[in-house]
């Protein structure tokens, strides 16, 4: 294991260190948008590593990364739910890693209503985050998984007016809060979550919710990862309110990564 130092450009630090599993390690400078420049002769697999990675860890605090696995067309699933696999094994091990670098995991109620996940970072070394479920009237069943496995801290934020004097749902916490013309507000659930001491958020899906997070102004980057699939129908990954004009349309730095072959945009709306 080698020492690497990072130089951060306008960060709130100017240099740190870390560590690598991956062998020699040089010099990696931020730049203006959060990415990172590999400096010297650094093995490509660690790099490119680095290059995707550093620039997430070293947000201290609050954060908010959503992510999505889409079609060519846009899709993030079929219309009857289907989504095992829209993207491949190098996006698989990317959202696992993913959830080993955040304090929480994030999903909407029919993620879990489809693919009954666990939304544990078992493909990689890591710990697995919180697991976080918005879903305002909880009548989702308490049989899905991670309702019962215990595999990692899991809580159900609902509308408070629901709980009738309940504060489980199956193994899960209920958290209740008030309504809002959204359902409820992503603001405060990222609140709550800062407050119990998770302030790093990974919003895993699916696209009514990460559109959600996304409308609400409530993430600093959005990765969006394109697979070569043309679906022609199904669940939408984006939507937002109309724009009557292109110019209206959000136009963010963007970071490109290649997964197999699948290609990720990141989009950075920190910088
Ligand atoms: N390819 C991918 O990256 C990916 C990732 C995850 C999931 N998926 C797939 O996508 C599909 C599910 O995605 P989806 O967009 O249909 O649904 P979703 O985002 O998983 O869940 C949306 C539902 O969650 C509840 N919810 C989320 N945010 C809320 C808020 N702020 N306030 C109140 N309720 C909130 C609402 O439930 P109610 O409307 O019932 O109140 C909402 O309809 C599944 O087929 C899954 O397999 C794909």
């Amino acid at each position: 294991m080698h020492d690497c130092v990072i130089v951060c450009s306008g960060a709130t630090f100017d240099v740190i260190s870390a560590r690598s599993h991956a062998g020699d390690i040089e010099t990696f400078a931020l730049d203006g948008c959060g990415g990172v420049g590999v400096a010297g002769d650094v093995p490509a697999a660690a790099a490119s590593v680095f290059r995707l990675y550093l620039p997430l860890c070293l947000h201290a605090g609050k954060f908010a990364v959503g992510h999505l696995g889409q079609s060519l067309d846009g899709r993030i699933a079929t219309s009857n739910g289907a989504s095992k696999y829209v993207t491949g094994p190098g996006d698989i091990l990317h959202i696992h890693r993913m959830r080993a670098l955040f304090d929480a995991i994030i999903v909407g109620a029919g993620t879990v209503a489809h693919d009954d996940p666990r939304l544990t970072a078992r493909l990689c070394e890591g710990d697995n985050p919180v697991r976080v479920v918005i879903y305002i009237e909880r009548t989702l069943h308490e049989n899905f998984q991670l309702f019962q496995d215990e595999a990692a801290p899991t809580l159900l934020f609902c509308a408070a007016d629901t709980m009738n004097g309940a504060t489980r749902h199956g193994a899960a916490e209920l958290v209740g809060i008030g309504r809002c013309a959204e359902g409820l507000s992503v603001r405060a659930v990222r609140g709550a979550l800062s407050a119990r001491g998770y302030p790093r958020h990974f919003i895993e899906g699916g696209g009514i919710t990460v559109s959600r997070f996304l409308a609400a102004g409530c993430l600093d980057r959005l990765q969006v990862t394109v697979s070569p699939l043309i679906i022609g129908s199904g669940r939408p990954a984006i939507t937002l309110p109309e724009v009557a004009s292109l110019a209206d349309g959000l136009r963010p730095k963007t970071r490109r990564f290649d997964l197999g072959d699948d290609v990720m945009f990141e989009c950075i709306f920190d910088a």
